[in-house]
């Protein structure tokens, strides 16, 4: 019997609905490859049907894709709406109503001609970022005061509780001992000047305690975003908070590949996951069949682990692996350079052309 999975489809924004597309055509594909039964349930939300029906994401929409396995989301955000209305209200309400207290975002050199630092080889550039995802700033508590005159304050509160912090360090942890490498776990703060952030740096030694194989590092943010430009390889799996991890993961990002290549997965262990790119919706290339697909085809891949699908998981892997080294992409930005539609067909050859995939 094959083995079935739910899925909830949210195609969403600007190039959303294509670069979804060529990422459910590698997902048939592998299933079919797999022997898995992937049950489809797509969800229409996003700037138009904002526009049409005044409707952001619905309740009783939100209750039926928790009924899901996984959720493959493609872009959120359009230039006709206030700035973080819409990201906010689907991304932000997906993270925080389904507690996906980690965002996972992988950092891996592939091939050397995709990092823009000199003599970078893939062995210098692998870490995992475990970004805290339900708190910090992000956590929707804010305030204007006398908005529009000369007296207008502003506010937006930075929210840690020791539950959270806790439990994003523990993911990290048992992340970093799994992933077997160098064992190291570095912590990122702004303690220094933020001193909300002593319950980071505090819980971090003492849930580290528990984990005496691990080495510990504390680093603050801002000589991180130096360190990982000059001496990348010292990075195994890196811990931080909710806005520093946004930030820090672009520019992991750009360090191997770009936007165009960058995946992350959202989790709480045990339940419902939701997949994206960590790219937006890039307005200026929707419709035109331009928008570099390749980190959706990441985030199906980071879907299919979580379901429990490893072999599926690598085989996607793997073929963006090879198309990658085979240096036939002109351009790894999100104007994909050859068009959407030929990139899925690339890395479907690919596919078919899979070797055994790895133990
Ligand atoms: C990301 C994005 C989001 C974030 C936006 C769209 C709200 O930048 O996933 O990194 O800030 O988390
Ligand atoms: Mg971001």
């Amino acid at each position: 019997m094959s083995r079935t999975h739910r899925i909830a489809v949210i195609p969403g924004d600007g190039i959303g609905p294509e670069v979804v597309r060529e990422g459910l055509r590698i997902l048939d594909r592998v299933a079919e490859l797999e022997g898995l039964r992937i049950e489809r349930t797509s969800y229409p939300f996003g700037a138009e049907h904002h526009l049409r029906t005044q409707e952001v994401l619905p309740d009783a929409a939100f209750a039926e894709i928790q009924q899901h396995d996984a959720v493959l989301l493609g872009a959120i955000g359009d230039p006709r709406m206030p700035p973080g209305f819409l990201e906010f209200g689907i991304v932000g309400r997906l993270r925080f109503g389904l507690d996906l207290y980690v965002n996972l975002r992988p950092v891996r050199l592939v091939d050397a001609a995709l990092c823009p630092l000199k003599s970078k080889e893939p062995e210098h550039i692998d870490f995992t970022v475990v970004r805290e995802n339900t708190e910090d700033a992000y956590a929707g508590m804010w305030g204007q005061f006398k908005k529009g005159t000369p007296d207008e304050v502003a506010t937006q509160e930075i929210i840690f509780t020791r539950k959270g912090v806790e439990r994003a360090l523990r993911y990290a942890f048992e992340h970093c001992r799994k992933r077997a490498r160098q064992r190291k776990l570095t912590l990122l703060t702004k303690a220094n000047a933020i001193r909300a952030m002593e319950l980071w740096t505090r819980a971090f030694a003492e849930v580290g305690a528990e984990y005496p194989d691990i080495t510990r590092e504390h680093q603050y943010i801002d000589a991180a975003c130096m360190f990982v430009v000059t001496r990348p390889e010292q990075y195994d799996t890196v811990v931080t908070s909710n806005m520093f991890g946004d930030i820090f993961t672009d520019l992991g990002a750009a360090l191997v590949g770009g936007l165009g290549l960058a995946a992350s997965a959202n989790l709480h262990p045990g339940r419902i996951g939701l997949f994206e790119s960590i790219h937006g919706s890039a307005p200026q290339f929707a419709g035109q069949n331009r928008a570099n697909p390749l980190a959706t085809i990441m985030a199906v891949s980071m879907m299919l682990e979580h379901l429990g699908e490893v072999a599926a998981a690598q085989r996607v892997e793997q073929a963006v692996e090879r198309l990658l080294r085979s240096r036939r992409l002109p351009d790894l930005g999100m104007d994909s350079g050859v068009g959407t539609d030929a990139v899925g067909a690339m890395v479907l050859s690919e596919l078919a052309a899979d070797p055994v995939p790895r133990p």
